[in-house]
């Protein structure tokens, strides 16, 4: 498959995109708020995931939810250094990984910083990984800006270079730049400049529109057109896309952003006194809690087991779906699940990928990969995770602890029960690495932050000593020492 189909013409025809063209000639999506260049994105991004590999450099954190349902990897920025991201960039071209790069939890400055050291990470690769790698930039005016804001002119300048390089010498190192953009007139001509296709949307600003007409060899009367345009239809030309201008409008798309439209809502009449208390409430300061989420695992490893699957596969799968229950000796699953917790690098691993370890691991000892449901595997997991074998984390005492966890968000019911754990036998508080690992991440900061939330939460209480930490775990009267 070369090409893609991005959308339907005026007459309901198909429009296609070359991908290999556009492999070759980059692309430019300009249009105001509104217009629909994320979902054009979205859409370009959906129907190409499984044909080349995508980097995504996501300023909103819209895109993460593109990454969970195709497997990309997502980086958070926040966690990680300038030389992190560079050395990232350079091994994603390695491993041919796809990946969102994502930038909404940190503020203009790291931004830059951050994207132009993973783009220059990428674009350093050394020659034997320069395989082809569609790079997409939305808002890529924030990072090729014409002139200064309110960051420091080596952010700018390091951001502004790596944009360079991706639309101006990219091309023979395999990148290909697709880049958006709310106003043309805000991004740097040389970056523009490079792309041979463009796909033109709903567009107010005179400037703007002299930008595209001039970029697009019309009369500015032309692209007076743009004007008209609906919300999802742009204006298609370049040689992966139409030799003459040509419309359409942008396809459905398989993922949902975060971000909704506006929608109105009746407004319910309230007294402004009473008002007066709902607004001006004294606040409790919650801390934001970091989204974490894992995604369903990726049939890929085992589909392929499957196809050497014999009859006495399917058979052993039809009982296990018929019956439910193939009984199993209860300390091989736990130890199964304790190997596969205490493989290497295991607890910054998704929950997905363990899960298929296991599921692997259980079909080498003759048992169906259905053996232990998702949420069953992660139960044990946890608990070998936390030092605990079966007898313990099935007595009553362990049980209460775990139906405290379990009225938490999924992500922190690790940190919560490491701690009741270590309260349970009066250990002292662990230390933040383990904290760290327990969440799956390498950031101390933000594992500590998983303290407050819990305590906010009133499942813990912290007393800070000094520099030891003695945590109580609410409702079971446990404390560490
Ligand atoms: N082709 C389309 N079909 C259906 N809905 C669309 C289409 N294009 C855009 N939308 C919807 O319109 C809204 C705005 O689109 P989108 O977020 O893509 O705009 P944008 O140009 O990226 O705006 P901004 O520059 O503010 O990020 C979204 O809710 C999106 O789902
Ligand atoms: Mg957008």
């Amino acid at each position: 498959m070369t090409s893609i189909i991005l959308g339907q013409g005026r007459d309901g025809s198909s429009i296609e995109l070359d991908l290999p063209e556009l492999l070759a000639t980059r692309l430019l999506v300009q249009g105001n708020s509104g217009s629909g260049k994320s979902h054009l994105l979205r859409r370009l991004l959906e129907q190409t995931a499984n044909v080349v590999q995508q980097v995504m450099i996501d300023p909103e954190g819209d895109f993460v939810t593109l990454a969970e349902h195709y497997g990309h990897l997502v980086i958070d920025v926040e966690d990680q250094s300038e030389a992190s991201l560079r050395a990232a960039g350079e091994r994603v071209r390695a491993h041919r990984a796809s990946v969102v790069l994502n930038l909404e939890h940190v503020e203009a400055e790291m931004q830059l910083r951050a994207a132009g050291a993973f783009l220059n990470g990428m674009f350093e690769a050394p020659r034997a990984h320069w395989y082809p790698v569609l790079v997409v930039v939305d808002e890529a005016q924030l990072f090729a800006p014409v002139a200064g804001g309110d960051t420091t002119d080596e952010a700018r300048r390091l951001s502004l270079g790596a944009m360079t390089n991706l639309m101006c010498r990219g091309r023979k190192r395999g990148l290909a730049g697709v880049i958006a953009t709310q106003r043309l007139a805000k991004l740097a001509k040389n970056v523009a400049a490079e792309a041979s296709n463009f796909l033109m949307g709903r567009t107010f600003l005179d400037i703007d529109m002299a930008r595209a007409a001039d970029l697009l060899g019309m009369e500015r009367r032309t692209a007076e057109s743009f004007r008209d345009l609906a919300r999802g239809q742009f204006m298609a030309l370049g040689p992966a896309l139409s030799r003459r201008p040509k419309l359409v409008a942008i396809g459905s798309v398989e993922t949902a952003s975060h971000a909704t439209g506006p929608i109105l809502v009746p407004l319910e009449p309230v007294p402004a006194e009473e008002l007066r208390d709902i607004i001006l409430e004294p606040i409790a300061e919650l801390s934001p809690r970091p989204r974490r989420e894992n995604r369903p695992p990726p049939p890929d490893l085992l589909a392929q087991l499957d196809a050497y699957g014999t009859n006495r596969d399917a058979a052993e799968i039809s009982t296990a779906t018929a019956t439910t229950t193939i009984e199993a000796d209860p300390d091989t699953l736990w130890s199964l699940v304790s190997e596969v917790a205490s493989g290497d690098d295991a607890d910054y691993k998704p929950l997905a990928t363990l899960y298929q370890d296991f599921q692997l691991r259980a079909r080498i000892l003759g048992l169906p990969r259905t053996i232990l449901d998702l949420p069953s595997f992660q139960r044990i997991l946890i608990n070998s995770r936390v030092g605990l074998d079966r007898s313990r984390a099935e007595t009553e005492e362990w049980q209460q602890a775990e139906h405290v966890a379990h009225t938490l968000p999924e992500d922190v019911r690790g940190v919560f029960l490491l701690l009741a754990r270590h309260a349970w036998d009066a250990l002292p508080c662990p230390d933040d690495d383990a904290l760290a690992r327990a969440y799956g991440t390498h950031s101390l900061g933000r594992a500590r932050r998983q303290l407050n939330y819990l305590e906010e939460r009133e499942v813990i209480v912290l007393q800070q000593t000094s520099s030891q930490r003695r945590v109580a775990i609410v409702g079971i009267g446990w404390s560490t020492t």
